[in-house]
C-alpha cells in the first residue's frame, strides 16, 4: 500500500527542507533568488510518478520545465511555445530533453480509444502515430511491448515537432546558438532513463533539422 501523505505535511515538510538547505548553506536561497540559468530545458509528462529533479537528483535553478498530457509538442500550444522561447531565447539552454515514460496513461488511452473529453483530442497525435507506424507495431506480439514502443515512438516524434518549431530553427539556421536535443524515456519499472536515438540525419536529408544542427 502507498503511503500518501496528508496535506498539513506537505506544509511542515516544507518548513523543515528550508531549514535543512539554510543549514548547509546560509546564503542557499538567497542565491536561488537572484536570477536563473538552468541549462536544461525539460518536456515531460504530468503524470505524478515522473518528477524528473528526483530521477535525475537536480536542484532547483537546474531545470526549466514544462509537462502536459503525454509529454506532447503541440504547435498550437501558447504555453509550450512561450515556454520554448523563454528556454531558447533568453535563458539560452544548453539541452532540450523531451521525456516520456512507460506505463504513460496518455498513451495507453489513445492506443485503447478510451480516452473522453478533452483529453481525447489532446492526445490526437498519438493516434496519427500509431497509424503510421502500424505494421511496425503490428509486428509486436507482446501488448506492454507494444505500448512501450509506442511510447518512444511518440517521444521521437514530439523531438521532430521541436525542431519544427521555427524559432527554434532560425536560431539554428543563424549559427551560434546549439542546443542540444534529446529524447528520453523513463522506465518507472526501473526507475532508469533510456537515451533514444534520434534519426537526425534522416531529419536533415527530410529539411527538417537545419543542416547547420550540430548533435554534439
Ligand atoms: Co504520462
Amino acid at each position: 500500500m502507498r503511503h500518501y501523505h496528508q496535506y498539513d505535511e506537505l506544509i511542515r515538510n516544507n518548513a523543515r527542507w528550508a531549514v535543512e538547505k539554510l543549514h548547509k548553506d546560509p546564503k542557499y536561497f538567497e542565491t536561488l533568488s537572484e536570477y536563473q540559468k538552468p541549462p536544461f530545458f525539460y518536456i515531460g509528462c504530468s503524470d505524478s510518478r515522473v518528477p524528473i529533479d528526483t530521477y535525475t537528483q537536480t536542484e532547483p535553478g537546474e531545470l526549466f520545465i514544462h509537462r502536459n498530457i503525454a509529454n506532447q509538442v503541440s504547435q498550437t500550444d501558447m504555453n509550450l511555445l512561450s515556454a520554448v522561447e523563454f528556454a531558447i531565447e533568453t535563458l539560452q539552454v544548453r539541452h532540450i530533453v523531451v521525456c516520456g515514460h512507460y506505463e504513460c496513461g496518455g498513451v495507453i488511452g489513445a492506443y485503447r480509444n478510451d480516452l473522453r473529453g478533452l483529453k481525447e483530442n489532446w492526445t490526437t497525435p498519438i493516434k496519427d502515430i500509431i497509424r503510421s507506424h502500424k505494421t511496425e507495431l503490428d509486428a509486436i506480439a507482446d501488448e506492454k511491448a507494444r505500448l512501450d514502443r509506442l511510447t518512444e515512438l511518440n517521444v521521437v516524434a514530439q523531438v521532430k515537432n521541436i525542431f519544427k518549431i521555427s524559432d527554434l530553427e532560425r536560431l539554428i539556421e543563424a549559427g551560434g546558438y546549439y542546443p542540444r536535443i534529446h529524447g528520453w524515456v523513463l522506465d518507472i519499472r526501473s526507475g532508469l532513463i533510456k537515451d533514444l536515438p534520434l534519426p537526425i540525419d534522416e531529419w536533415k536529408a527530410e529539411g527538417v533539422v537545419p543542416t547547420t544542427y550540430k548533435e554534439t
